[in-house]
């Protein structure tokens, strides 16, 4: 039934608004056939046998990585295009000064003239999908079209997809209309390349006024599974504007204690830093003695409700993870290695002479030999990477060992606190409460980080990413920052919101803190902070714990002065972080809140208080 290569609906399709939006679009981008997606197994396979016909596919060895494959892309498209991508709201302002903008009808001109014929001599394939538990009041409908089988298959792994939501969809439910073609039409009788894109022009267009998404001339990740990014983020954290709820750039974990009480956080970084290892985060030994036990439900989008009891409800949009590869594993990953250890999409990593996968940081010795992520022989002696540095694996969520039983619960998990964290080699102390909301909303605003390969840029300069949503957020951002103030307001019992830092270095360039499993320590003082218990003591920049407020147990070879150096604030270094901030509420200026105004002159006049060197055995006089 459902793989229906006319242009006709299949019988389960009964939605006239999808019928007549399909049959124009294909009238529009004239592709050879339409494929209605069901979503099944069966599906999943010949579509994947289909992109090993076209060698897009590389199926790997079935004794090492069962049901696996790899797929290098071309060296043009290996990442989110941030330059490329635009919030066409109606007015210039609405989209604010940190996203790209056009005129809605102006863009929609020119996007008509780059879908005209753009799927010519490919298949179009219809993806009913839903964001969130199907059925869920916090979830979204999404149909996505696409000239990409990689982009179906990846979005069976990534979200709820198929049939079952044909049935929800019904004769008239909302979805969000999500149109995509990687912009390469095959004229007659031309052969495919083995990654078809448009290597010279690329657009990833949000309407957010209608709700609606145009991606043209990637296959990559966010740029073309557009569940992700841009309906879950760009839109949703449009419609959370509007309908008061929150659409979020976060990772959501349950903390068991030792009592059995469980306690859900929210933690938002930016791009490859840090969310997917931390989401996952196996306890050090001595806590997993003590009965400390942490299960993931996201770990990169948060959807967050009041609920009618005055908490606040998350759910994971996604159903499975889009995660970054380099550096993950045994050691620092050991569930997302076991998440991937079958049924699982590699995108631009190594290819081992077994045919197995692997790339920079895996456990154990390099392999003699491997093909490179763009096909070439490789060496340990090469001076290239082997994986490129945003290399992916797409897996679904219940493969996860780690995986809450709640994540698939339509109610969400209720939040007790929210984590916000950069990457900053200096300045951000490992870990520090804000004094309030608004202390929290400054906090997570004047938000930096230094730039990975997620980021286009140079790397290692820190740019400011509020909320870590900087390429994400659907609307200008100092509305979105009035947004949280205000939601916060009209909570009874709000998170308490946490700053931390896992990536401060000394003069030498090492990292002064462990990391991984280790955060685990900082953890425990956040989950017991954010119930009222656990000792801290104030700082200019909040609340923080002194050494022996931290578990240390187990960890030996971190000394008192070691953790000093980690959570000192510097006087110097602040002055000038708060002239950063500065710069940041002058480009948000018109819709900024004066709150940030008033927080950032009040810790402008606690620094000033405080010693040059401000550190946790300083007597705070
Ligand atoms: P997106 O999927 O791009 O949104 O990113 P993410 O936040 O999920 O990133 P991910 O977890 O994949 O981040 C990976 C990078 O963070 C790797 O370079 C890791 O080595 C590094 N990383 C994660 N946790 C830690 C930590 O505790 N300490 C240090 N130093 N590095 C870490
Ligand atoms: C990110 O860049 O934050 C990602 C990967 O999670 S992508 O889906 O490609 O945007
Ligand atoms: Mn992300």
């Amino acid at each position: 039934m459902c793989n229906n290569r006319s242009m006709d609906a299949p019988e389960i399709v009964q939605h006239e608004g999808l019928k007549s939006w399909v049959a124009e679009m294909a009238e529009l981008c004239q592709p050879d056939q339409i494929v209605w997606c069901d979503g099944s197994d069966e599906e999943y396979d010949r579509l994947c046998q289909e992109l090993v016909d076209a060698r897009t596919f590389i199926r790997l060895n079935d004794d090492l990585r069962p049901n696996s494959y790899l797929a290098r892309t071309d060296p043009s498209d290996v990442a989110r295009v941030e330059g490329r991508t635009y919030i066409c709201s109606r007015t210039e302002q609405d989209a604010g000064p940190t996203n790209n903008w056009m005129d809605p009808t102006e863009m929609k001109q020119l996007l008509s003239e780059k879908f005209d014929g753009s799927m010519k001599g490919r298949t179009m394939y219809v993806i009913p999908f839903s964001m969130g538990p199907l059925g869920s009041e916090i979830a979204q409908l999404g149909v996505e079209l696409t000239d990409s089988p990689y982009v179906v298959v990846n979005m069976k792994l990534m979200t709820r997809m198929g049939n079952p939501v044909y049935d929800v969809l019904g004769t008239d439910a909302f979805f969000v209309p999500c149109m995509h073609s990687i912009g390469a039409p095959l004229a007659d009788g031309e052969g495919d390349v083995v990654w078809p894109c448009n290597p010279d022009e690329k657009y990833i267009v949000h309407f957010p006024e209608e709700r609606s998404i145009w991606s043209y001339g990637s296959g990559y990740g966010g740029n073309a599974l557009l569940g992700k990014k841009c309906l879950a983020l760009r839109i949703a954290s449009t419609m959370a504007r509007d309908d008061g709820w929150l659409a979020e750039h976060m990772l959501i974990m349950g903390v068991t204690d030792p009592g059995g009480a469980k306690t859900y956080v929210a933690a938002a970084f930016p791009s490859a830093c840090g969310k997917t290892n931390f989401a996952m985060i196996v306890p050090p030994q001595a806590f997993a003695d003590e009965g400390w036990k942490v299960t993931t439900i996201g770990d990169d989008i948060a959807w967050i409700k009041p609920g009618s009891d005055g908490k606040l409800y998350a759910i994971n949009p996604e159903a499975g993870y889009f995660g970054v590869a380099p550096g993950t594993s045994y050691e620092t990953n050991p569930s997302a290695m076991d998440t991937i250890k079958a049924n699982s999409i590699f995108t631009n990593v190594a290819l081992t002479d077994d045919g197995d996968v692997w790339w920079e940081g895996m456990d154990g010795d390099p392999p003699a030999h491997a093909i490179d992520w763009q096909g070439n022989d490789w060496t340990p002696e090469s001076d290239t990477k082997a994986a490129h540095p945003n290399a992916r694996f797409t897996a679904p969520a219940i493969q996860n060992p780690v995986i809450d039983p709640l994540w698939d619960d339509p109610k969400g998990v209720p939040v007790n606190a929210f984590i916000f964290g950069g990457r900053r080699s200096g300045t951000m102390p490992l870990v520090v409460q804000a004094f309030n909301w608004a202390y929290g909303t400054y906090l997570a605003a004047t938000m930096g980080s230094e730039t990975t390969a997620a980021a286009f840029g140079q790397q290692g300069v820190v740019r400011r990413d509020p909320f870590a949503m900087l390429p994400f957020a659907g609307y200008h951002m100092g509305s979105y920052i009035n947004h949280w103030l205000d939601f916060g307001r009209r909570i009874q019992n709000p998170p308490r919101i946490f700053g931390v830092n896992w990536f401060r270095r000394d003069a030498e360039g090492n990292f002064v803190w462990p990391g991984f499993g280790e955060n685990m320590r900082i953890l425990q003082w956040i989950v017991e902070r954010s119930h009222g218990k656990a000792v801290a003591i104030e700082s200019p920049l909040g609340w923080m714990p002194r050494h022996q407020d931290i578990n240390w147990k187990g960890l030996e070879d971190f000394s008192e002065a070691d953790f000093h150096k980690a959570m000192s604030v510097d006087r110097a270094e602040w002055n000038q972080e708060l002239l950063d901030h500065e710069e940041l509420f002058l480009r948000l200026y018109d819709l900024l809140p004066v709150e940030m105004h008033s927080i950032r002159n009040l810790t402008a006049s606690a620094l000033w208080r405080s010693p040059e060197r401000w550190e946790m055995n300083t007597d705070p006089t």
